[in-house]
């Protein structure tokens, strides 16, 4: 039972799709109501179905975490259709993209203010205003908990994805500081660091050439899955992490134990070498 987090007012931003879907649902297979949001209400309508058929009460909110302000009318409204707030999982995220918004890999050399602002405002501004937001709510909370979806990225070198990057190993030091802050206040602050997962955000980096250069570094050597990392979100949501606080918990197939060149995967040429 002390993984269940029966009972629990959740709320999980970037829930449209991708591990914050797989996240809503697994939070409320374990027994929570969870408030999604997204930039659209109808990109929300799959995962609201979801995380009813899975039990829990679903309450749709629309924010575009981009915008100053955002993240303070996310919380307000998440904490009125659940009535508080005991568990936040902060998941939204983005990372360059090119005109048609595809994910964009560019050497730091190459890139402009393009890949970089667009990524801090929503990474690292976005992040910031929701757990803000979010702390008057949590420490009326007795069972208080923050995770916040960060990357293996913010704690690795990630050539040609430096903005992303960044701004991972920015949350990173977030919860960090937040985890000594906050605890006496009785809130628990932690990242979650997946590694390479199969969802939109990688689409062109499942592709054929470039997908088998990635997966030569994990010793796994495979893509990840929503449902892979969602589960690691309860955890840290629920009483079983109760000691962890102010944790990096990395989850990535083993890529960041073996950067350096020792994952023993033949390691085709990089597809993106000039
Ligand atoms: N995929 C990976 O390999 C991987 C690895 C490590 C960490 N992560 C992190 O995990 C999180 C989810 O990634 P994913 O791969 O599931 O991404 P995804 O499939 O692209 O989903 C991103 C989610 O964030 C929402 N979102 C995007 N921009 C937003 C904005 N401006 N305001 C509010 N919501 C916004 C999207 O909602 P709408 O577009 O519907 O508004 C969507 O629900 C991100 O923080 C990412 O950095 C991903």
């Amino acid at each position: 039972m002390v993984f269940r987090v029966d009972g629990a007012r959740a709320l999980v931003t970037g829930a449209s799709r991708g591990i914050g879907k797989a996240v809503a649902v697994a939070l409320a297979d374990a027994g929570a109501d969870v408030a999604v949001s997204a930039r659209t209400g109808e990109a929300l309508n799959d995962t609201v179905k979801a995380v009813r058929a899975a039990g829990g009460s679903a309450v749709p909110c629309v924010a575009d975490l981009s915008h100053e302000g955002a993240g303070a009318g996310l919380v307000a409204e998440a904490v009125e259709g659940l009535g508080g707030l005991d568990v936040l999982v902060h998941n939204a995220g983005v990372i360059a993209v090119d005109e048609q918004g595809t994910s964009r890999v560019v050497p730091l050399e190459h890139s402009g203010s393009g890949d970089w602002r667009p990524v801090v405002d929503v990474n690292v501004h976005g992040t910031v205003e929701v757990l803000r937001a979010a702390h008057p709510f949590l420490v009326k909370s007795q069972r208080a908990s923050a995770v916040v979806m960060s990357s293996v990225a913010g704690v690795m070198g990630t050539p040609g994805m430096e903005s992303y990057a960044a701004t991972k190993a920015a949350q990173i030091s977030v919860v960090r500081s937040l985890a000594v802050a906050w605890a006496s206040d009785g809130v628990r602050v932690n990242a979650l660091c997946p590694g390479w997962v199969a969802t939109d955000m990688t689409g062109p980096m499942q592709a054929a050439g470039v997908s088998d250069w990635l997966l030569s570094h994990v010793p796994q050597g495979r893509w990840l899955s929503c449902e892979e990392v969602a589960p690691l979100a309860v955890f840290l949501a629920s009483g079983a992490s109760s000691a962890v606080t102010g944790h990096a918990l990395v989850a990535d197939g083993g890529v960041s134990i073996a950067e350096g060149g020792l994952s023993g995967r033949p390691k085709p040429a990089s597809p993106f070498a000039a």
